[in-house]
């Protein structure tokens, strides 16, 4: 009998980075830390409080995009399509496609490291929607994974929303964007739908990165003690200042951590000497105009077959076909 229960396609879990991987890069010219490292479970609790935030327009104009286009975008899948969700840490996107008129998917299938998470939504989606197909799979989506044998040979219809993607650099998205297609070209008609932060004055994206109430500055600082945590190092992140800058020449908002003082800091038996004011990079959120990003994805193999905007032009989706 195929194995079409949720471990089928599973695939290496995303370890933690190594001491040496973290030393290696506090050790760079330019010092900067694994942005996964953002995602323990207070910065996750973290990063839910910035999706709320009054400044952080990412999350309400993607959702606000999704009210007005879900319909239209469902269209794109044929008849008893698998939508498979790439990062989905809960159903809130899927479910305005899965629920949208004219939408006939048979089955979903929502990719995450987070078991947990998975299996809630398994639960709810099994109430909520009894004749849906559910099939999780637990894994890191940047490896490469194979879908589950029970909805293998349906059209696939991928999805990655949230603008995750503005979280790799160009390379990255190349790569990941032929994963994408290597994992769905056994289907049907493959297609994927990636959300996309489009770019726009610094005026309004820099506040996002750096609210009044200092949640994102929390965010940015406990990736600190996250590192305390895995090497027993003895960062104080009260004393590196958030810093939240739009580089125009990458087309990225990147954050950084700046020492407040001279400082040296303990890390698996190295001495990481600050100078005043240097700085750890720690993320890269780029925004993509929409040729920046087809750009992309044409040399990842893929064409563009839609494009959608929320009404105030803040927040993009395109459909992509294989
Ligand atoms: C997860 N990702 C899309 C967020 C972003 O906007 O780049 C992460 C984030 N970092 C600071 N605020 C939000």
């Amino acid at each position: 009998m195929p194995d079409d229960s949720p471990a089928a396609g599973l695939v290496p879990i995303a370890t933690d980075p190594t001491i040496a991987e973290i030393a290696a890069a506090l050790s760079e010219p330019q010092k900067a830390l694994p942005a996964r490292l953002f995602y323990d479970e207070a910065g996750c609790a973290l990063f839910g409080r910035i999706t709320q935030l009054p400044e952080y327009y990412v999350t309400r104009a993607e959702m606000a995009l999704l009210d007005r286009h879900a319909a239209e975008i469902a269209s794109h899948a044929p008849y008893g399509s698998v939508l498979v969700e790439y990062g989905a840490s809960d159903e809130a996107k899927a479910v305005r496609l899965l629920n949208a008129e004219a939408a006939h998917f048979a089955a979903y299938v929502p990719i995450d490291i987070a078991p947990a998470a998975l299996a809630a939504m398994e639960g709810r989606l099994h109430a909520s929607h009894p004749g849906l197909t559910v099939r999780p799979v637990v894994a890191d989506f940047l490896l490469p994974l194979a879908l589950p044998d029970a909805v293998r040979g349906r059209p696939a219809f991928g999805f990655f929303p949230g603008s995750t993607i503005g979280n790799f650099r160009p390379p990255m998205v190349v790569q990941f964007l032929r994963g994408v297609r290597a994992t769905l070209a056994g289907t049907d008609a493959p297609a994927f739908v990636v959300g996309t932060d489009l770019r726009k004055d610094p005026s309004a994206m820099i506040p996002a990165y750096d609210d009044a109430a200092g949640v994102t500055a929390a965010f940015n600082r406990n990736i600190l003690c996250h590192v305390n945590r895995l090497t027993g190092a003895d960062f104080d992140p009260d004393a590196f200042a958030h810093r939240a800058i739009w580089n125009i020449h990458e087309g990225r908002i990147e954050m950084h951590l700046q020492s407040r003082a001279a400082q040296t800091v303990r890390l698996g038996g190295r001495a990481i000497a600050f100078a005043a004011g240097e700085t750890i990079h720690t993320e890269d959120s780029y925004k993509h105009t929409r040729e920046s990003f087809l750009a992309l994805a044409t040399k990842a193999g893929w064409r563009s077959a839609g494009f959608w905007t929320d009404p105030r032009g803040l927040f993009g989706m395109h459909l992509l076909r294989g």
